[in-house]
């Protein structure tokens, strides 16, 4: 890799931006250890040594992140992760400090920066963090220990091995698919799990009793559950500073609920059961893509909340019969439908939802062609038409999720207008439709192989029998008896 001079000026600005964090976590972690801002003045030299320490120990952290595991700057921009990595670092050593004085060693909460990276950033990252947060307010631990009584407590390995191991089984076992019951007993077993590691600490006291065994068994299981409580409260807070889309806030903006989906089902209930149709075979895709499915559940809820603006112009909507298109000329016609995407989008950046989003509500049309109104004016004039003016002006996907969205959209509304009788039949329309949008060049922007496309027809010939079945009319089958 070449260091430029402007990567090697940013470079030393972080390095800067970590002695200082560096130094706070110290200062403040000895002050709360040794129970006042005079521990350090009793400290003296030792602080420095503490500082230098503490910042070596958060260098490999930014190293391993930046240069050799680089998990996410792709989604987050690298000065993003930089202050999400540190912040959660320096808060968790003080609350630890704190809970090390005030409760016990053997429960601080470590696992919650490693919980809180692993669900903002990365798995790899997220036990890095917390096996090298240990070893912070350990070196902070022993030092004040070491410096103020002048020897150092077997206890405080016993919290650094404590913060380690419930880092790693916490990462394991709780950075993703995640709900409230699975937090809670998260949690639990977490602290069941680790809670015997108390059982040799307890035999290392002079006088060990069941009692003090049991007690710091007890503490450790209080740790876990701590932990995980504070990363349940820290979490949204991330969530909204950086503006992460984690699984969690993915799930809520598919809620019913939300109100632009609300007001999307009074407006124009059509386009919101084709939504929700939509949204099925998209979520499908997206697992057999190994994509997340809650960002394509998200994509496909909301790719059509454009068309509230006219609803009535949509045939999805058009339920009494009336079609408005039928009293306008063609090009008015074409302008109704095709603002619907950009109309989408600006509803949905309004609304502050994600970047992907908003892209695939742009994107899913690309610059296709209506084909029915262009069929519609060549039938009604002997001269050459410009196919171009009954495009839509948009850009073509530039993700795998517009794609996924532009294909299960189509799929969805030609199928629901042809309602295949036959398997090889549905087969033939999603491979149609599929090498319709490959010659048209809709997707040429985005980086999906053929091998993922075959996996969408897949997954789209699945799941449409299940979504779209036919049921028996009862009375009519009893008549025929
Ligand atoms: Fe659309
Ligand atoms: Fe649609």
């Amino acid at each position: 890799m070449s260091i430029t001079k402007k990567s090697f000026g940013a470079n030393c600005l972080y390095f800067l931006g970590l002695l200082l964090v560096a130094a706070t976590i110290t200062l403040f972690g000895i002050a709360i250890v040794a129970g006042g801002f005079e521990g350090i003045v009793k400290l003296g030299g030792s602080c420095v040594i503490a500082i230098i320490i503490v910042f070596a120990l958060l260098a490999i952290i930014h190293i391993y992140s930046v240069w050799i595991i680089k998990p996410s700057y792709k989604k987050f921009s690298k000065i993003r992760e930089y202050f999400i990595v540190n912040s959660i670092i320096l808060l968790t050593s003080l609350i630890s400090c704190f809970v090390y004085k005030y409760f016990s060693p053997y429960a601080i909460p470590i696992a919650t920066a490693s919980l809180i990276v692993a669900m903002l950033l990365s798995q790899r990252l997220g036990i890095i963090v917390g096996v090298f947060t240990s070893s912070i307010v350990g070196v902070i631990a022993i030092s004040t220990d070491a410096m103020l009584n002048g020897e150092i407590s077997i206890i405080n390995f016993g919290g650094i091995l404590v913060g380690v191991i419930s880092s790693v089984c916490a990462t394991f076992l709780m950075h993703k698919g995640f709900n409230r019951l699975k937090v809670t007993l998260g949690s639990l077993i977490i602290g069941l799990c680790i809670m015997p590691i108390g059982v040799p600490f307890g035999f290392l006291d002079p006088n060990p009793t069941f009692l003090s065994v049991l007690r710091i068994c007890g503490n450790i299981f209080f740790g876990s559950v701590i932990a995980v409580a504070l990363e349940t409260m820290l979490l949204p807070l991330y969530e909204a500073m950086f503006r992460i889309w984690t699984d969690y806030k993915l799930a809520e903006i598919c809620s019913l609920n939300q109100p632009l989906l609300r007001e999307l089902r009074a407006k124009a209930p059509g386009t919101f059961a084709h939504c929700l149709t939509v949204s099925t075979l998209a979520e499908n895709c997206a697992i057999a893509l190994g994509l997340n499915p809650f960002m394509a559940r998200a994509c496909a809820m909301y790719h059509d909340v454009g068309k509230m603006k006219n609803p009535q112009f949509f045939s999805e909507n058009q339920t009494d019969g009336y079609n408005p298109h039928d009293d306008l000329i063609i090009d008015v016609s074409v302008k109704m439908i095709t603002e619907h995407p950009q109309e989408g989008a600006q509803m949905l950046r309004d609304a502050r939802m994600p970047d992907t989003v908003i892209r695939a509500a742009l994107e899913h049309h690309g610059d296709s062609t209506l084909m029915f109104f262009y069929l519609k004016a060549k039938g009604l004039t002997e001269k050459n038409l410009n196919k171009d003016e009954y495009r839509y002006s948009n850009p073509k996907p530039s993700t795998k999720y517009s794609a996924i969205i532009m294909i299960c959209d189509m799929c969805e509304a030609t199928i629901r207008a042809k309602k295949p009788q036959s398997k090889e039949e549905l087969e033939g329309i999603v491979y149609q439709i599929i090498q319709g949008r490959i010659l048209d060049g809709q997707l040429s922007d985005c980086d999906i192989s053929m091998k993922d496309l075959a996996k969408i027809k897949t997954s789209v010939c699945e799941a449409i029998p299940s979504l779209m079945h036919e049921r028996i009319d009862y009375d009519k089958a009893k008549e025929r008896r």
